[in-house]
Formats: structure tokens, C-alpha cells, sequence
């Protein structure tokens, strides 16, 4: 049976740091509220000219580089990101020019912080239909840029950054003990728009500003994400002390706590880069899980849980055999 073998990890995070006390010079809040509201203590800022495209490229190289797959043998690129360079072209076909590859076929992925989620399921499916062996798997963000500075309520919550996988084809006998994907459960419920949105973009003739109904979001957050981490778990007949990590999207610790305690994750088995990162979106789960590698704490043949849920909304959960 055809599988999709995560090959290596690659990250990158703009040099420019906003602590919570510099964000207090911005906007009327305070390190306090932050840490006891979301968990989060700093988050990364692009530079001024500092793209999307130039994050996932830098994030790519590194997963490239971590996996000992050569950039002429990508033939896909799936870029998941909610603030593309421009309109278009897409932001992965910029990032395959920068990676100087010719070949293959590239493409974005719009599902908000689900989206990275939505991106492996996606290359998953596409190395198991045998149109793609090696695939270059992004999460890229600036969502500084669609920030309302002047909004508390929202600006204090993200970051900017980028984490990016190579997934390559490999063979397994069927079971549970293979490498690679095992399961993938997408969902998304577009009656909820009003609760996280941006509220322009190219048809409306403007880029727009992140809107939210934080408490509204939380709320559904929790219920959603465990649907689909039970649907993963059933799928798989696995349970939640068979998981090794837990490597959930970064929106704020007391989702993971309310998530991880709801299913029975073991409260050690969760990696979370929110106080670091803030909520960097797309990138957040590749982000985490470059972390917990390079740390020495994912490693080969562990069995590996994200789970994400965004705008939209979308959320869903992949199952992954390290
Ligand atoms: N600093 C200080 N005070 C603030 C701030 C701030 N940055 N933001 C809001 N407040 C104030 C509010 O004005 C309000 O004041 P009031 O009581 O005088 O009216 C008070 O704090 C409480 O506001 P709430 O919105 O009720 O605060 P809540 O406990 O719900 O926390 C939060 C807000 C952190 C946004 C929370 O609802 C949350 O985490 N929601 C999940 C949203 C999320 O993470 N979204 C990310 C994208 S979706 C995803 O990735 C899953």
C-alpha cells in the first residue's frame, strides 16, 4: 500500500521580535492579560518587504536540505497560506522560481489556520493517486499585514512565520505500524464566516482586516477539534494513549489544555510553541512540529497527531506514523 513518509522539516521566523510588554506600547493591554488569556509571551513580525514567499522559501530550503531530497526532485508544491504575496500568481509558484525548480506543478491552499492540515491530507492523496512522489508541503504566513493595529482584541494574537515538510512516497503493509499518513478527516462549515474573517479582499476591492468573535470561536474551537481528532482515533482503532505527540495548531494554550484534557491526551505528550510564536496560522502546526524535532522529541516511528480548526470554518486532524 502506497504511504506518504514525512521526510524532513524545515522552519523560518523573521528575526523581529513584539514582546507582549512592547505590545503594550502599541495597544491598550498588557503582558498579564495576554499570558493569562492566550499563553502567548512574544510572537515573530516580518520585516517591511519581507513576503510570504520569502518565509516559505526559507522554510523549504531547510525541510529540503533535513530530508536529503534534492529541490529537481519536488514535483509538487502545496503552499497553504491566508495572505498570499499578490492576488496572483500563486504564492507557491513564487516560492518553486525561488527554489529553482522547473518542473511539477504548484499551488495554494486557502483554509486559514487549517490550512497546513488541509495541505497534507491534499499531498497525501496525491502521492497515493501516483501523480506526485515528492512533495513539498508549506505553511506560510503574514498575518501582521492583516492586522487592525488598533484592535486588542486581535492584533496581541498573531505572528508571522513559516514551517514546511517534504512528504515522499513510500510503501507499507496497510497497518497502523507503516510510516506515514494513516488517516486524514477535513471538515469545514462555511455558516460561520461572521465569526473569523477578513473583511475585504480582491473582489471587494480592498485587503482588509482580521475580524473576530473570540469567545464564539473558542467555543466551537474545542467541540470541532475534538470531533476530529475522535474521527482519526476511530478510523485508526487507535486510542488517545497510543499518540506519542500531539502537535495541535497554536491559537492559545487554553484551547490545547481544554482540547488535550477533553480527549485524554497525556498532558506531556502536547507541544506548544504558542508563547513563542503566537498564532502564526498555516505555519503554526509546521512551526510546532519543527520544534519538537529538532528538540529531540519527534522521532522516527513515533505516532504523530494534528489537528487544526480556522476560519471558515475549516478544521480536521492528520494521523501520522513519524
Ligand atoms: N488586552 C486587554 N484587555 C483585552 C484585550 C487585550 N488584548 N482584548 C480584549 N480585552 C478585554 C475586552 O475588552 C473585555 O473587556 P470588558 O470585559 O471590559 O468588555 C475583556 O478583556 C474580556 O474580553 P473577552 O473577549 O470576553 O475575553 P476572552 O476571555 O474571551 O478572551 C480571547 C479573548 C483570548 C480572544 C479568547 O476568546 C480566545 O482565545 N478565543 C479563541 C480565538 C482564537 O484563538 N482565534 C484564533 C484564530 S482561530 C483559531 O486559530 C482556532
Amino acid at each position: 500500500m502506497i504511504r506518504s513518509v514525512v521526510k524532513g522539516v524545515g522552519a523560518y521566523l523573521p528575526e523581529r521580535i513584539i514582546t507582549n510588554a512592547e505590545m503594550a506600547t502599541l495597544v491598550d493591554t498588557s503582558d498579564d492579560w495576554i499570558t493569562a488569556r492566550t499563553g502567548i509571551k512574544q510572537r515573530h513580525i516580518a520585516a517591511e518587504g519581507e513576503l510570504t514567499s520569502d518565509l516559505g522559501t526559507a522554510a523549504a530550503r531547510e525541510a529540503l536540505k533535513n530530508s536529503g531530497v534534492h529541490a529537481d526532485e519536488i514535483d509538487l508544491i502545496i503552499v497553504a497560506t491566508a495572505t498570499p504575496d499578490d492576488t496572483f500568481p500563486a504564492t507557491a509558484t513564487v516560492i518553486q522560481a525561488q527554489l529553482g525548480i522547473e518542473r511539477g506543478f504548484a499551488f495554494d491552499m486557502q483554509a486559514v489556520c487549517s490550512g497546513f492540515v488541509y495541505a497534507v491530507a491534499t499531498a497525501d492523496n496525491f502521492i497515493k493517486a501516483g501523480q506526485a512522489e515528492n512533495v513539498l508541503v508549506i505553511g506560510a504566513e503574514t498575518f501582521s499585514r492583516i492586522l487592525d493595529w488598533e484592535d486588542r482584541t486581535t492584533a496581541v494574537l498573531f505572528g508571522d512565520g513559516a514551517g514546511a515538510i517534504v512528504m515522499q512516497k513510500g510503501e507499507g503493509d496497510g497497518t497502523n505500524k507503516d510510516r506515514g499518513v494513516l488517516t486524514s478527516h477535513l471538515h469545514s462549515d462555511g455558516r460561520y464566516r461572521d465569526k473569523l474573517y477578513v473583511d475585504s479582499g480582491p473582489s471587494r476591492g480592498a485587503v482588509g482586516h482580521l475580524r473576530m468573535e473570540g469567545k464564539e470561536v473558542f467555543r466551537h474551537a474545542v467541540v470541532n477539534i475534538a470531533e476530529a481528532i475522535d474521527e482519526a482515533l476511530d478510523a485508526t482503532g487507535l486510542e488517545a494513549k497510543d499518540i506519542d505527540w500531539f502537535v495541535p495548531h497554536q491559537a492559545n494554550k487554553r484551547i490545547l489544555d481544554a482540547t488535550a484534557k477533553r480527549i485524554g491526551l497525556k498532558p506531556e505528550s502536547v507541544v506548544v510553541t504558542v508563547a513563542q510564536h503566537a498564532n502564526t496560522s498555516a505555519a503554526s502546526v509546521p512551526l510546532a512540529l519543527d520544534v519538537a524535532v529538532k528538540d529531540g522529541r519527534i522521532k522516527q516511528g513515533d505516532m504523530v497527531l494534528l489537528e487544526a480548526m480556522g476560519g471558515g470554518f475549516t478544521w480536521g486532524s492528520a494521523l501520522v506514523r513519524w
